[in-house]
């Protein structure tokens, strides 16, 4: 057969078709994590460190795009956004899910864990694993618990020591039904707000107190805009990092393998910061001497625990009487 020029033109042709597909199928898949808090806290530093390993065990397949402090969707869209595809990991603390299970509530509950470390006994115990499983047939995958810490109490006045100094306040909480009514049982006044709202609710005095963690106190700088925090480790703030079952399910076998071995390490790299960070920033609080950092003898917390115990009563029956008996013994070393 005589060379033609059009011969050359479509072989041309055909390798750019072969490259461009090769180079389309080669397009690495966007993983997209957002989340609530800053870059420097506990679940900062694990979506950080997630997109770091994930991207060095599979170089090319995947970019982790990490979006924190509610720059993509704050914790009134986040969820809905994630069953819709719009994001793809999200880490919401776990007072945040009882839209879709009761169980997970059972975090929610006040002085139900005596430390971090039964925390993570719990959740490192068969009863506590099942839980990541517990919202699939509402789109949900849990894919791992992320530490934050232990709740500390704010509010505006010079005095926060016992329970009855709270009684009339305003206080934010997350949309929980489980904190409502542990401010109610402070005869408190709660209101629900999304955590990009806390700030200015407490600066123009919309509410007069919250409850968080060290870390999230600090990066929020809520401790600049309140008078007094109570060390009353009063329950805990973590997290469950979850995805869309949907999504996950439909991953290629060894980028879904290679993403739970990141999220494996990012875990526990992240839950081995989490106390580092709640203490430096504890620290960072006290120094910056804007707000009165107050510590609780054994009476003052016999007193909150005794004013907020009708709570664990009133959620038994949408919890579960064996799954609260489960995390209590996780206090037992
Ligand atoms: C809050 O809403 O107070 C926090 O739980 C935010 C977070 O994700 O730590």
């Amino acid at each position: 057969m005589k060379f033609k020029p059009s011969h050359l033109l479509g072989a041309l042709g055909m390798s750019l078709a072969l490259a461009f597909s090769a180079s389309a199928a080669a397009a690495p898949i966007v993983v997209k994590f957002s989340h609530v808090v800053a870059d420097n806290t506990p679940k900062g530093q694990g979506a950080l460190k997630f997109k770091e390993i994930a991207e060095q065990l599979l170089p090319g397949k995947v970019e982790v795009q990490v979006f924190p402090n509610s720059s993509l969707f704050g914790d009134g869209k986040e969820m809905e956004a994630l069953l819709l595809g719009d994001v793809h990991l999200i880490a919401p603390s776990l007072s945040k899910f009882d839209r879709y299970t009761k169980k997970v509530q059972l975090f929610d509950l006040p002085f139900l864990f005596d430390d971090m470390d039964a925390v993570d006994r719990f959740q490192q115990s068969e009863k506590g694993k099942e839980l990541l499983n517990s919202m699939r047939n509402r789109g949900l995958q849990g894919l791992a618990y992320w530490h934050n810490g232990l709740k500390q109490l704010s509010t505006n006045k010079d005095t926060l020591q016992r329970p009855e100094d709270v009684k009339g306040l305003k206080f934010r909480i997350q949309a929980s039904d489980v904190l409502e009514a542990q401010f109610r049982a402070l005869n408190a006044n709660p209101q629900k707000l999304a955590f990009s709202e806390v700030y200015q609710a407490l600066q123009t005095g919309v509410v007069d107190g919250q409850e968080n963690t060290w870390s999230n106190i600090y990066s929020q700088k809520f401790h600049e805009v309140q008078k007094t925090i109570a060390e009353t480790n009063h329950g805990v703030i973590d997290y469950m990092v979850v995805t869309n079952a949907k999504w996950w399910d439909g991953l290629p076998a060894d980028i879904r393998d290679g993403l739970q071995k990141a999220m494996d390490q990012a875990t526990e790299f992240a839950n081995a910061e989490a106390a580092k960070l709640n203490e430096r920033d504890r620290q960072r609080i006290v120094e910056a001497g804007k707000a009165k950092v107050v510590k609780l003898s054994a009476d003052d917390v016999a007193a909150w625990r005794k004013a907020m115990e009708p709570v664990l009563k009133k959620f038994e029956a949408d919890i579960g009487a064996d799954l609260i008996k489960a995390a209590q013994e996780s206090n037992k070393k």
